[in-house]
């Protein structure tokens, strides 16, 4: 049985896309009025779920939008988390531009637009989306990084392997206090990683996706692949 809290393994990207769409929709509808803060994943993955939710017809005015990191580029720029989010998300769906908290990383100063935009990242984020790279790493916090084992600040400056290399990531704090945290990751390439994160030794400086082994995983069968007794043959749910 897995560690983390919740861990679904689902036919395919787009059957993963569909139902991290539902159930950020539930959280959505759940909170109509009350507000919602809403901490968006960047990469590619979470697109196909972006531009799900744009269609999907839900009110959208109480939610607060936050970004889990950007890349150190202009927010037109095609490697920006916040342009990925717009075209998919934002424009489409007709939400408001102060609904939209955008991480200012293009600036010349990420030290201080980390102190930033920690001032206006809620204590506890009600719904956190994560992605995973091939190497395990979360948001912008890479294996063997410090920034992973950092606990005071909440929004750190990094320099990553993953091209764009300079970022705005958030902290292991803010995965921690998140409500509620919903990972998804989907093709071959993710299922070492996977693996290592869901069944091997708890070590996250290595592995930092394992910081949100508290969260619900959504898996397509190929990350799903190698994890123990052959789990990727069969779409399941569990819950540890
Ligand atoms: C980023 C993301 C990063 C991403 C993973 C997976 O800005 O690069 O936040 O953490 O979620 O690298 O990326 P893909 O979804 O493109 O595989």
């Amino acid at each position: 049985m897995p560690p983390c809290r919740e861990l679904e393994i689902l036919d395919d990207a787009a059957a993963v896309a569909a139902r991290a769409a539902t159930l950020i929709a539930r959280e959505v509808e759940r909170a109509r009025g009350a507000g919602l803060s809403l901490v968006l994943a960047g990469g590619t993955t979470p697109r196909a779920a972006y531009e799900r939710l744009a269609r999907a017809g839900l009110d959208w005015s109480g939610v607060a939008f936050y970004f889990g990191d950007e890349r150190a580029v202009p927010a037109g720029h095609p490697d920006s988390n916040y342009r990925m989010a717009q075209e998919t998300l934002f424009t489409p769906a007709g939400v408001a531009p102060g609904q939209v908290h955008r991480m200012a990383a293009d600036g010349d100063d990420l030290e201080h637009a980390a102190r930033e935009y920690e001032r206006e990242l809620p204590l506890h984020v009600d719904l956190l989306l994560l992605g995973v790279g091939e190497d395990a790493h979360t948001a912008s916090l890479f294996p063997g990084s410090p920034a992973v084992l950092e606990r005071d600040r909440r929004v750190l400056p990094v320099v990553g392997p993953k091209p764009p290399p300079r970022r705005l990531t958030i902290g292991a704090a803010v995965i921690e206090a998140a409500r509620s945290t919903l990972v998804l990751a989907t093709g071959a390439g993710k299922a070492a990683a996977m693996a290592r994160a869901l069944e091997g030794p708890l070590d996250p400086l290595a592995l930092p996706i394992q910081l949100a082994l508290g969260g619900h995983f959504l898996l397509d069968r190929g990350a799903a692949q190698k994890l123990g007794s052959g789990r990727s043959q069969e779409p399941e749910r569990s819950k540890s």
